[in-house]
């Protein structure tokens, strides 16, 4: 398992209630000194403590590296860490932050891009528009929210840079995207990107292989696990020390082995980071991450065991 994040610490500078669920964070470095660069669809990690430690798009202007923004949205059915963003990350808390990671990058061809956002899933798309702006090319947002108080940096969006290329939808005034007609017009080689809800998700993919998209051409990012939905138990096998145990439906791998009490290096528990990365010695995994490339997956080499779980009844694995 390996930690490819360097961490810096950092402090909050301000805090900014955008909707009833929504806050952004600011943060700058505590030694002063800029943050890495990064590109339109990166992920930082931010470390409230040693207990809770999510991933975020960044969705700050990638050449002002003198702070880092993000946004979070209260989960209440999550795992604790955006509710203790809200709760307690105010202004001066102290923090970690981690280098930045793009797995939700701009295509570099393509003659149009597509960007479709559902709620909180806007976040990533900030910094790629400035970067497709800047490149020149044919670009478009559609921004899908429940009604406009739920909808994060809607005025920044109409008024913005971006003004022209911005398309909402909102659920409460009945104005829908149409998916199909949107995807079935666009030009040969158009790359197509979404970030939001699973089910608008699986409709975006689903909808451009009907019309023919490449793989290539369908990005995505969602970063909630979705592993134990319709979950089943199964058992794990730890190679090295020749441990049984029983995952529960309810349960993922890691928190089934830390409650053994055995210790396990992991950082945003969410299938991002890569850092809980383990051997499959036997048997195969459903993946649910991100970090792993669809051949990597296929290959069944190794899974995280932060959301991925046993493709059947028992999976051995190399801890
Ligand atoms: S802890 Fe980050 S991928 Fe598992």
């Amino acid at each position: 398992m390996t930690n490819s994040y360097q961490m810096f610490p950092s402090v909050v500078i301000a805090v900014e209630q955008l909707t009833p669920l929504i806050k952004r964070f600011t943060f700058k470095r505590q030694d002063g000194e800029k943050f890495p660069a990064f590109t339109g669809g990166s992920h930082i990690i931010v470390k409230m403590n040693d207990q809770f430690s999510n991933a975020y798009s960044l969705m700050s202007n990638a050449a002002d590296l003198s702070t880092y923004q993000v946004c979070v949205r209260k989960d209440e059915e999550g795992r604790g860490g955006s509710i203790f963003m809200h709760d307690h990350c105010l202004e001066n808390f102290k923090l970690e932050i981690s280098s930045p990671k793009n797995l939700f990058e701009l295509a570099q061809t393509g003659e149009k891009h597509i960007l479709i956002a559902g709620g909180i899933g806007i976040t990533p798309f900030l910094p790629q528009m400035d970067e497709l702006a800047a490149r020149g090319v044919n670009y478009e947002l559609h921004y899908a929210f429940r009604s406009p108080e739920h909808a994060a940096l809607l005025d920044e969006l109409q008024q913005g840079v971006h003004a022209e290329h911005v398309h909402t939808y909102v659920d409460s005034t009945g104005t829908y995207l149409d998916l199909n007609a949107l995807i079935s017009s666009q030009p040969k080689d158009t790359h197509v990107y979404v970030c939001g809800p699973k089910p608008m998700i699986d409709a975006v993919i689903d909808t451009c292989k009907r019309h023919r998209y490449r793989d290539e051409n369908i990005h995505w990012e969602q970063f909630a696990s979705s592993s134990l939905e319709n979950a089943e138990s199964f058992t794990v096998v730890l190679a090295k020390s020749n441990q049984r145990i029983e995952v529960m439906a309810d349960q993922t791998i890691l928190q089934a082995i830390e409650s053994l009490n055995i210790d396990v290096e992991c950082l945003c528990r969410e299938g991002v980071c890569g850092t809980c990365e383990t051997a499959i010695v036997q048997g195969e995994a459903e993946h649910f991450d991100q970090y792993l490339s669809d051949e990597e997956k296929a290959s069944q080499q190794s899974m995280m065991i932060c959301v991925s779980r046993a493709k059947g009844k028992e999976i051995t694995l190399d801890l």
